[in-house]
Order: structure tokens, then sequence, then C-alpha cells
């Protein structure tokens, strides 16, 4: 290679396994990790690394895969027999630059990190073969690492070609690779299906360059969870708790308080700022924001949303898309949909749902209600039960409500409609026209006494 030049790094994902024991329609590397395709991992592995060129080796369900993929610039490679890793390779190779450095990735092996890849990447542009291996407890099945007496790596045998001494090495092949591109395509024409399998094999480019004197080095990944891959449910469900406790670790580390952290799930990005507490049982999705010393109680969804200083959120809330000031108190029990702002010292209480709506300063809907497409001003109480009829059966209208109005419980606000400032509205009241300012407002009923009236019994 010529140094002066830069290096160019052509990354190829193989993705074309049938995956037969997700017994699923749907192709194995979509099947998610932390609610993400796992091939959605590797191509921000690939990525990350600034590959010049991704390469997608593809089979069934192709166009299902791109789909998901369409917004990523990709070459995708149809390989339409599986003949094995080397044939899945050799697909990609027409369209793989000669002076590149080539890095080979699963993907079906989503938690691969960029650190680990980049040395790799470095060996592979000096010449070398690059490996990355493993030493495990239990190396089941996978292709085994052979070495000659200097310790020199001389092949890679496959498990169902390995003999019983073979099979004892613990060192394995995790198939991640990088190589110079015009040494692969050359190796690739000269392996063969001459084996237990009858498939290319990759891993037999191997004993070639040892032949060609390309010295074949190996670097070992630092966690088994990097290099696991996925063949069934029951290996997405282990990798899914494992990558889990992992970010909990890492969350932790860096400050957040997470009071079990085998019961936490994140699948998205979480920001925090100090003093944070995260109870048991919660779940954080897409992409979520905490400020400084927010405590969020047991069993909460927390989704796409902004949670600003000292706020508090107590047991079985679940927030969507909202946007929540500093200081407010949310929950037990309450529902925030897409479009709710909560306003700096507000107060939502258990069983009240707000939809598109913004609560002001201080004010506060305690006990079961509907909010919805309402603009409420500061220092409001909207009592027990109040709720905003917004919608007519065809068409959603607007309820406002102004500053330190006091609503009574049990009211009716049929909106559009308009509550002034400083009104207030007598419980039980069905508001269906404008409320003046600083006006009682209330439904003028009767109450009756039948005297004598009895209660029904019982049939005996
Ligand atoms: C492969 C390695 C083995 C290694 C193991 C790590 C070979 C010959 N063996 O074995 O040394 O220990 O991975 O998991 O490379 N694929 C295609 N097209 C094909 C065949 C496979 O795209 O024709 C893809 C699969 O989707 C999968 C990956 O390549 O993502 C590995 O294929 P698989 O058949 O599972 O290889 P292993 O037998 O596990
Ligand atoms: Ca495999």
């Amino acid at each position: 290679m010529d140094y002066t030049q830069p290096m160019i790094l052509e990354t190829i994902i193989l993705a074309a396994g049938r995956g037969t024991r997700m017994f699923s329609s749907r192709p194995k590397v979509l099947h998610e990790l932390s609610k993400k395709p796992m091939l959605g991992y590797v191509l921000d592995a690939a990525e990350k690394l600034d590959s010049d060129h991704i390469h997608v080796v593809y089979g069934h369900g192709g166009e299902q895969v791109k789909d998901k993929f369409s917004s990523h610039s990709i070459n995708w490679v149809h390989q339409s027999e599986q003949k094995g890793t080397g044939h899945a390779v050799a697909q990609a190779m027409p369209s793989v630059n000669d002076n590149a450095v080539v890095l080979i990735l699963y993907g079906d092996v989503p938690l691969i990190r960029p650190a680990t890849l980049s040395p790799l990447v470095q060996l592979a542009a000096r010449k070398k073969l690059a490996l990355l291996t493993i030493e495990l407890d239990e190396p089941a099945s996978l292709g085994r690492v052979i070495r000659d007496h200097q310790n020199n790596i001389v092949a890679i045998t496959e498990f169902k070609d390995a003999t019983q001494s073979e099979r004892e090495i613990r060192e394995i092949n995790t198939g991640v690779m990088a190589v110079q591109a015009s040494d692969l395509r050359q190796w690739l024409t000269q392996i063969d299906d001459n084996n237990v399998q009858k498939e290319f094999y990759l891993t037999d480019i191997v004993k070639l360059a040892v032949n060609d004197g390309v010295p074949v080095i190996s670097i070992q990944a630092e966690t088994e969870l990097e290099i696991t891959g996925v063949n069934s449910k029951l290996e997405l469900g282990k990798l899914e708790r494992m990558h889990q406790n992992q970010t909990a670790l890492e969350l932790m580390k860096r400050g957040l308080t997470i009071s079990d952290p085998s019961r936490f799930d994140l699948r998205g990005q979480l920001e925090f700022g100090e003093d944070c507490y995260v109870d048991v049982n919660t779940l954080i999705e897409g992409d979520c924001q905490l400020g400084k010393n927010v405590h969020i109680g047991p069993n909460c969804i927390i989704k796409h949303s902004k949670i600003s200083d000292n706020t508090h959120i107590e047991a079985f809330s679940l927030i969507e898309d909202s946007v929540i000031g500093a200081g407010c108190h949310v929950g037990p029990y309450a529902r925030l949909r897409p479009g709710s702002e909560l306003k700096e010292g507000s107060r939502i209480g258990n069983f009240v749902e707000i939809k598109n709506s913004t609560i002001g300063k201080n004010s506060k809907a305690n006990h079961l209600s509907y909010v919805g497409d309402a603009q409420v001003g500061n220092d409001v109480n909207m009592g027990a039960g109040m709720i905003t009829c917004n919608y007519d059966g065809a068409n959603k209208h607007q309820t406002i409500i102004g500053d330190n109005v006091h609503v009574g419980s049990d009211c009716q606000l049929v909106a559009p409609v308009e509550i002034d400032d400083g009104a207030t509205i007598g419980a039980g009241t069905t508001v269906y026209k404008n409320a003046p300012k600083d006006e009682l407002t209330i439904n003028k009923k009767e109450q009756y006494v039948l005297k004598g009236w009895k209660r029904p019994q019982k049939n005996k």
C-alpha cells in the first residue's frame, strides 16, 4: 500500500443467512435488540469507522432489509444461494477497490465495537491478515484457531472438520477480520468447498495467507458480548439482557443512580444531570433527557421526552413525546401523551391524561382528569374529574384556560371554549360558553328530596 494515499476502507457485512432457527418470516438481521434491528448496530459501527463503502450481502427477504435501511448509503449485494462465508464475500468483491482494506462484519453480531475494529483495520493497512479471536471456556461449535510451535496462526479449522485434539483448542475465530482487498480477491479464487459442509469457507484464506508469506495476526476481543452472534430467539433474549446490563453499568459509571441494574431497560439514548434516580422496572425509549435531581419511580415508561431539574415522576406513569419543566410532580398513574408540556412547578396526579396541551406554571390536575388540546395558564386548579370535551365526533377543538382559574370537580369543558383569567367554575358545571374573568360560572341545578322514598331491597 502506498502510505502517501489515504487508506480506503470497504466494509462487507454478511447478512444472507436464512436464520432458520428464528422461526420467523422476518429476515434474521431485522430482529431487534433494544428495539433496534441487529443490522443497525453493525452499520453504526461501520459508519463510525469511516468506511468509504459499506456492502451488505443479503439473501432472504432482501426488500424488507433494504426498506428498513433506505436512509443509509449501502451497496446491496445479493447472494442468491448461501454457499458459505467465502462465497458470500466473493459476491461483494467486484465492487471493492483493489487498493482498499476490507473489513468483514456480520449482520447477526450486533454489539461489535469500533474500538475493537480499528486496530484490525490498521494491521490490514500494513499488509497483515488481521483476525479477531477470543478464548472461550465453552468454544462449542465455533471455528478453532490453529497455531504452530512458534505460536503463529497457521489455519482456522471449522468445528465440523476438526480433529478431537483441535476441538480442545479454546481460542476461536469470531469471523471478524480485516485484509488487503487485492490479497483477499486472489485468495477467494483459490478456496473450494471440499469440506464436511460443502461450503466455501472464508476461513480457508488463512492457510493461503500463510503460504503467501502474509503474516496472520490476531487481536483478542475484550468481551464475549461484542462477538456474540444470534441464531435463535433464546440467544437474542440472552444478548438483550447482557446488553441492557452493560448499558446500565455504563450509565451508573457516569453517575446515574439505578436502584437495580438488572431491572432497567433503555431502548435509545439517555442524557442526565447530577443526582438522578431511576427506580426498578422503568423503561426508557428513544431520545430522553433528564435534568438534575430527577426522580423516576418504579414501573414508569418514558419515551422521547425531556424532564427538567428536581421533577418527580411517581410509580406507573407513562410519558411520551412530552416536555416537563422543573420542580413538577407527575403521577402515580399519570399518562402524558404526545405534545404535553408541563411548565415549572405543575402537578399532574393519578389517573390524569394529558394530550397535546400546555399546563402553566404551578397549575394542578391532581385526580381523574382528561386534558386534551388545551392551553392552561398559570396557577390553575383543575378539580377532580374535570374533562375537556375536545372532540365533537368529527373534529378536535381547543380549550383555553387563563391564569388563576379554579375549575371545580366534575366539570365538562365543551370545546371550543375559553375560561378567562381569575374565573371560578362551580362543581359539576358543563361549560359550553366562554366563562368571564373573575366571575363564578355555574349551571343551575336544583336539589330535591323525595320524602318517604324507599331503597329497593334484594329479592329473597
Ligand atoms: C463462521 C466461521 C467460524 C466462526 C463463526 C463465528 C466460516 C467458514 N466459519 O462459522 O470459523 O467461528 O462464523 O460465528 O466462516 N453467511 C452468508 N452467506 C453464506 C453463509 C453465511 O451471508 O453463504 C453469513 C450468515 O448470515 C452469518 C455469517 O455469515 O451471519 C456466518 O455464517 P455461518 O454459516 O453461521 O457460519 P458459522 O458456521 O457460524
Ligand atoms: Ca453462525
